[in-house]
C-alpha cells in the first residue's frame, strides 16, 4: 500500500505534516493549516457530537416507527422530517472529522458506546409521551452542540464553529416544533 503524505509546496508554508500514527486522534496528514496541536481536540469534540447526533437520529427514527395515538400520522411524518435533518448533520460532522485528518467514529456501535444520551424510555408509545421524550433529547443535544460552538471557536476552527452553529439553529427549531405539542 502506498502512503501519500502532504508535502511542503513552498518554503514559506509551515505545513509540518503529522506522522501517520495508527490509533492517534488525527492519524492522517493534511495540508489544512489549522493548528495541528488543536486538531486532536477538535476531532474529539466532533466525534463526540457525531455520536450524540447519531444516537438522536436513531431514537427519532424509533419514535417515527413506533408512535401511536390519535395524532399518529402527523407525528409519524414530523419525526421522519426531523430524522432526515439529523442524518444530514451526522454526515456533515463526520466529514468535518475526516477533513481535519481524523477518523469518523460513526458506526452504530461506536456511537452507542460514547453517546451521552439516555436510551429511549421503554414502553413509551403514546403521542405526547413520545414527543416529550424526544424534546428532552433534542434539548440535551442542543445544549452540547451550543457548547461545541464556543469550544471549537476557541481552538481556532471557525469552520467547525459555523457547522455547529447551523446544527444548533436546526436543533432549536426542532425543539420548538416538538414543544409546541406540549404547550397548548
Ligand atoms: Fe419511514
Amino acid at each position: 500500500m502506498t502512503t501519500r503524505t502532504a508535502t511542503k509546496t513552498n518554503s514559506k508554508a509551515e505545513t509540518s505534516v503529522a506522522t501517520v500514527k495508527p490509533g492517534a486522534t488525527t492519524p492522517f496528514a493534511t495540508r489544512n493549516d489549522i493548528d495541528a496541536s488543536h486538531r486532536g481536540q477538535l476531532v474529539a469534540i466532533l466525534n463526540q457530537i457525531l455520536a450524540d447526533l447519531s444516537d438522536l437520529h436513531s431514537q427519532t427514527k424509533f419514535a417515527h416507527w413506533n408512535v401511536k395515538g390519535p395524532n399518529f400520522i402527523a407525528l409519524h411524518k414530523l419525526f421522519d422530517e426531523l430524522a432526515g435533518e439529523l442524518a444530514e448533520h451526522v454526515d456533515d460532522v463526520a466529514e468535518r472529522v475526516t477533513a481535519l485528518g481524523g477518523v469518523a467514529h460513526g458506526t452504530v456501535r461506536q456511537a452507542a458506546s460514547v453517546s451521552r444520551l439516555p436510551e429511549f424510555p421503554a414502553h413509551t408509545f403514546h403521542g405526547l409521551d413520545v414527543v416529550a421524550a424526544l424534546a428532552d433529547r433534542f434539548a440535551a443535544v442542543g445544549k452540547t452542540v451550543r457548547a461545541a460552538i464556543d469550544a471549537t471557536d476557541k481552538l481556532g476552527d471557525a469552520g467547525s464553529a459555523d457547522l455547529f452553529t447551523g446544527i444548533s439553529r436546526d436543533l432549536d427549531k426542532a425543539l420548538y416544533f416538538l414543544e409546541a405539542h406540549l404547550q397548548g
